[in-house]
């Protein structure tokens, strides 16, 4: 039963009123009936009663007397309680249960309406309950005191909201000016690079007179530095598109021992130079993996230099695979070791301390003794390898004490199931060729070519070759290696003057920069490309545009082959010609 205060305190004291009445009337009806009876008794003659008789009658008609008086005062105490307890009733009711009322009300009041903190309840008197309403008008003002707090911190977050919000997009506009920056310097640093390393070449290799021994030791060197300086410019773009979150690696299904029989054949001499032993261990059943071959090589090209260069001659260098992950030393075996294959690269050179270990994947960072100043270097490799490595949801780590060599070892994914069957039942994935290659266009453009180089260069006689490249130096550099060749070349410095130079002229070849003025390299492709006259002419770009993304986006506007900066004037010249041959064969 919901009942309020106030009634249940009229319950309360009715009950306590009726209850005494009740008594009451009990003891009253007792007394009338003791009084009657005894009225009987001395109703009686007293006549023939003894004296003592007479005394007893005398004491039971006071008695009687005084029971008459009893009843009034009987009565009136019942009327009196009932009076008592209505008092009592209103006296609570007031005192108590009106101050817990309105407490309740207006706790209510806050409760429903959060923003009327501001309530207080006034109470006279000094009791408990007047102490309850001084605490509760106290626990509202000091709620009324956190609510201003809370909306003024409130107002100091949306401010700051306001002002991350302002800082992200500052981030981001800095963001795009840093990217596009990346892609201004890499064209910047690799344009003349492209021409010091195109020279040296071609002076190098007597294109452009007869050179002695001291003049070719000179330029061996310069080439080298300018070999480093383009490996330094290259390290860190990747660092910085890694930083950028602009990384980009294409997994495909390759062989590993393949991958790594490519990476090591490049650093054998090197070994060789320095008189150390080298061995691999590839198992037969080794799995396929499932991965970016050029960004692997990479790494592989790093952890071997590594070795080579902190291993002192008559050392060893061990390159092997795993067909899965064992356990690491002092971790848990990795719940998807069996996903993954791991590659291994041990040496018995100079080894890392236990503080060094922590530290060697850092960016810039190299161990400070003579062997590293020796070798100079940037200290970049790792940190690249290790992103490249994680990119492909692998991990690198490395293993080592100093003076006890050092195993440096990372895993790489093993291919879809699915994907492996069709890959080791096609030849293609053993030699060294992906199953699923965007690359493919630029093999096949190699591989058709090299078959018809035995074609000879009277072919070539009256044929004309159109260079577009809005940079003197390059275009220089290129008709310089061209030169090789006996055909005419004509040049254009912009997109549009290349389309009209197209239209009125016809041409056997086009070589193709990207970053051309009023019309881009692309855009000029593909207008060449759709066009019936003249979509038979084989278009060669050649750009500082490195990226992977751009020279898909090259080959995609129908592009028969994409050679980057700095290029090896040889190869250039081998390549042309080879197209050219190829589309009049
Ligand atoms: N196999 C190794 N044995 C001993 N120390 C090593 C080994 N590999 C790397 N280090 C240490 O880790 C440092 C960082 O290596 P990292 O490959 O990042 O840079 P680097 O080789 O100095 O320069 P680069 O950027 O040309 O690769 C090295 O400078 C060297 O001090
Ligand atoms: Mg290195």
């Amino acid at each position: 039963m919901n009942l309020s205060i106030t009634q249940k305190l009229a319950i309360g004291f009715l009950t306590i009123a009726f209850s005494t009445a009740a008594v009451g009337t009990l003891a009253y009806v007792s007394l009338l009936r003791i009084s009657s009876e005894l009225q009987v008794v001395v109703a009686a003659p007293l006549n023939t009663a003894s004296a003592r008789d007479r005394e007893i009658v005398q004491r039971v008609r006071r008695l009687i007397r005084q029971s008459a008086q009893d009843k009034i005062i009987l009565f009136a105490g019942m009327i009196l309680s009932f009076i008592i307890a209505w008092w009592g009733w209103l006296f609570l009711s007031r005192q108590v249960a009106d101050p817990i009322i309105s407490l309740t009300q207006k706790a209510d009041l806050i409760s429903r309406q959060s923003g009327k903190l501001h309530e207080t309840v006034t109470i006279s008197g000094q009791d408990e309950t007047k102490k309850l309403a001084m605490a509760f008008n106290q626990m509202s003002a000091s709620l009324q005191e956190q609510q201003m707090e809370i909306e003024r911190i409130n107002r100091e977050l949306e401010r700051r909201d306001q002002l991350l919000g302002e800082a992200n997009a500052k981030l981001e506009r800095l963001n795009a000016m840093k990217s596009d920056f990346l892609s201004i310097l890499s064209h910047e640093l690799r344009t003349p690079l492209t021409v010091i390393k195109g020279y040296l070449s071609l002076i190098k290799n007597q294109r452009l007179g007869p050179i002695n021994e001291q003049q070719l030791k000179g330029l061996t060197i310069a080439d080298e530095r300018a070999d480093h300086l383009n490996s330094l410019i290259s390290d860190l773009l990747d660092l910085s598109r890694i930083e950028l979150n602009k990384y980009e690696i294409r997994q495909e299904v390759w062989d590993l021992a393949k991958m790594a029989e490519a990476a090591v054949d490049s650093m054998r001499p090197l070994f060789e130079k320095k008189g150390l032993r080298f061995k691999t261990h590839m198992p037969a059943e080794l799995p396929l993996v499932y991965a970016d071959k050029q960004k692997v090589s990479q790494v592989l090209t790093n952890l071997l230099s590594n070795a080579i260069k902190f291993t002192p001659a008559g050392g060893e260098v061990i390159l092997e695979a795993l067909p899965s992950v064992e356990e690491r030393s002092g971790e848990e075996i990795w719940p998807e070791g069996d996903d993954f294959v791991q590659i291994n690269v041990k040496d018995t050179g100079i080894g890392l301390a236990e503080e060094e270990i922590q530290k060697i994947f850092d960016k810039f960072y190299q161990v400070d003794d003579s062997v590293t100043r020796e070798h100079g270097g940037s200290g970049l490799g790792l940190c690249i390898a290790r992103n490249i490595v994680e990119l492909h949801h692998g991990r690198m780590w490395v293993k080592s004490r100093k003076g006890e060599g050092s195993t440096f070892s990372f895993t790489l994914p093993k291919a879809d199931s699915s994907l492996m069957t069709e890959a080791k039942a096609a030849p293609s994935a053993k030699e060294g060729k992906p199953l699923f290659s965007l690359a493919a266009a630029d093999e096949k453009v190699s591989s058709d070519s090299r078959k018809r180089q035995k074609i000879g260069g009277e072919d070539m006689a009256e044929r004309s070759i159109l260079l577009v490249d809005n940079n003197p130096l390059i275009q220089q550099l290129i008709i310089t290696c061209l030169g090789a060749l006996p055909c005419k070349i004509i040049t254009a410095s912009d997109g549009i003057e290349a389309l009209e130079r197209v239209f009125q002229t016809p041409v056997d070849l086009i070589v193709l920069d990207i970053n051309l003025p009023r019309l881009s390299g692309y855009d000029l492709c593909q207008i060449i490309k759709t066009n019936e006259k003249t979509k038979h002419i084989p278009v060669v770009i050649l750009s500082a545009s490195a990226q992977r993304s751009e020279i898909e986006r090259g080959f995609q506007m129908g592009a028969n082959d994409y050679i980057t900066h700095p290029f090896v004037p040889e190869e250039v010249v081998k390549r042309i010609h080879n197209l050219m041959i190829s589309k009049t064969a």
